[in-house]
């Protein structure tokens, strides 16, 4: 399917300049931009980048590329970590920066249509002016768009207890490789017609169609919050306690787990060192409790520290104003920002039942050891996602490239033994698909394959991801 991908030729330029007219550019240091997302160091050249305005425009130019087998893939923000915005195989990146209107917030059903290029702190922000709530809140939301959100189905820190990107959209307008345009499914809280498209389409990595409009449901906006930082002398104990706090009847609006070195770089990133990281503090819970009423939270949070008491934890630090609370949640969300700022490093996005989190740390040192590799880990603990990022270090590029798939291959199949999967957030995009087998039989595997010819029988849209 793929070896029959085209280059554009002079005559192809032409034409996608008369559908996006002043918005069609091939300079190299835009080629570059597009060209790499915030995946590693990677970095894949289109050959043409273009900017519709339209879902005609977008129609318009998958028709063509369908016709002549050119490679077209979704660009948003740019701020995945798994590759999904890598024009691999050339061909056009189809900016969607230009779909960046907020179409109407419906107070009445408590919906918001968007365009998918809105930045998803924007949006949350515009909806909470009118006391709603968009929870999904990926470390990236300052920058990231929610059409990037819905395709990855993004999660973050509230999906804990708010649920993930998938949970909130109802209905996608989306541009299909052949260039119909289609709605999936209805503005309506359930239903139970016909197979769920809207579901396949979202976190399809842009493999499956162009999203150009979003309806999400909203919620009303909690009112108060309190937040405080649990150092642990024992990291597997941090863990185990998320669990515990569960299993005693406490939804968190947020636990995240941070290793030691992942708060002391970031501290070292950031230059801000107002958390006093103690010899013998080896990880951190971040733990936030939210709702509408401030003495049931401050119940909450009694609750929660009789559980933790059962640990070996040094005194807590309980954010006092909203400063505070802003300044832990931004060390937080710069912890891989600050990985990628120390050293040549590859993220995995592991997730396991929360009880077997302990486990999953276990298993990542241990494969650590065995194959020589330094990891920093963090990250959603209360959804049993935890981010390892491997550490290059001093590993020789022979190791790096050769042996590390293995040692990712081993943690990835005892991930699948605790009952978990490869991905809980970050998506397959370019640098996962090659373990897929490993969380899916051969059998499934096929069915997706079978899913994506339907949708594009050329195999031009976003080529060289999620599957081969
Ligand atoms: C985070 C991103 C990397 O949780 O998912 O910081
Ligand atoms: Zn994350």
């Amino acid at each position: 399917m793929l070896q029959s991908l085209k280059h554009l030729n002079s005559e192809d330029i032409s034409f996608l300049q008369s559908i996006c007219p002043g918005r069609c550019q091939t300079q190299k240091e835009i080629l570059e931009k597009y060209g790499h997302d915030e995946t590693e160091d990677l970095l894949y050249l289109p050959e043409v980048v273009l900017h519709p305005t339209t879902v005609d425009e977008i129609s318009s130019i998958m028709k063509y590329c369908n016709a002549r087998t050119i490679p077209v893939t979704p660009s948003g923000a740019r701020t995945g970590l798994s590759g999904g915005a890598l024009p691999v195989f050339g061909g056009v990146a189809l900016s969607m920066e230009r779909f960046n209107q907020i179409i109407e917030i419906d107070e009445k059903n408590l919906q918001v249509t968007t365009e998918p290029g809105v930045i998803t702190e924007v949006l949350q922000q515009a909806v909470a002016e009118k006391g709603l709530f968009y929870p999904p809140d990926p470390a990236s939301k300052g920058s990231c768009f929610i059409g990037g959100n819905v395709a990855e189905n993004s999660g973050g820190p509230k999906a804990v207890k708010y649920g993930v990107t998938s949970d909130y959209v109802l209905n996608l307008e989306v541009v299909l490789p052949t260039g119909d345009v289609i709605w999936t499914g209805a503005n309506v809280l359930k239903n139970a017609t016909g197979y769920n498209l809207t579901q396949l389409i979202v976190g399809s990595e842009g493999t499956l169609g162009i999203i150009t409009k979003i309806v999400l449901r909203l919620i009303p906006h909690p009112t108060h919050d309190l937040l405080m930082l649990v150092p642990f002398r024992n990291a597997e104990q941090a863990c185990e306690a998320v669990a515990a706090l569960f299993q005693a009847g406490i939804t968190p609006s947020g636990i995240e787990f941070m290793e030691r070195d992942a708060l002391v770089w970031t501290q070292d990133f950031t230059k801000d060192y107002t958390i006093d990281v103690k010899e013998d503090h080896a990880a951190h819970l971040l733990i936030e409790v939210d709702g509408f009423d401030p003495e049931q939270l401050m119940q909450e949070c009694e609750k929660i520290m009789v559980v933790i008491e059962r640990f070996d934890t040094d005194e807590l630090l309980f954010a006092e104003s909203k400063a505070q609370k802003d300044a832990l949640w931004s060390l937080r969300r710069k912890v891989g920002e600050a990985v990628k700022s120390q050293s040549i490093y590859k993220e995995e996005d592991t997730v396991v039942p929360r009880y077997y989190l302990p486990n999953l740390l276990h298993a990542v040192k241990s494969i650590g050891k065995k194959y020589g590799f330094h990891s920093v880990c963090y990250g959603h603990a209360g959804d049993g996602n935890l981010h390892v990022n491997i550490i290059k270090g001093d590993l020789t590029d022979e190791q790096w490239e050769n042996e590390l798939p293995l040692a990712i291959r081993e943690l990835f199949k005892e991930v699948v033994r605790l009952g978990g999967t490869l991905s809980g957030e970050h998506g397959i995009g370019l640098v996962q698909k090659g373990y897929m087998d490993i969380a899916f039989s051969a059998v499934s595997l096929e069915i997706m394959r079978s899913i994506k010819k339907v949708f594009d029988p050329n195999g031009i849209l976003n080529p060289g991801k999620v599957i081969d």
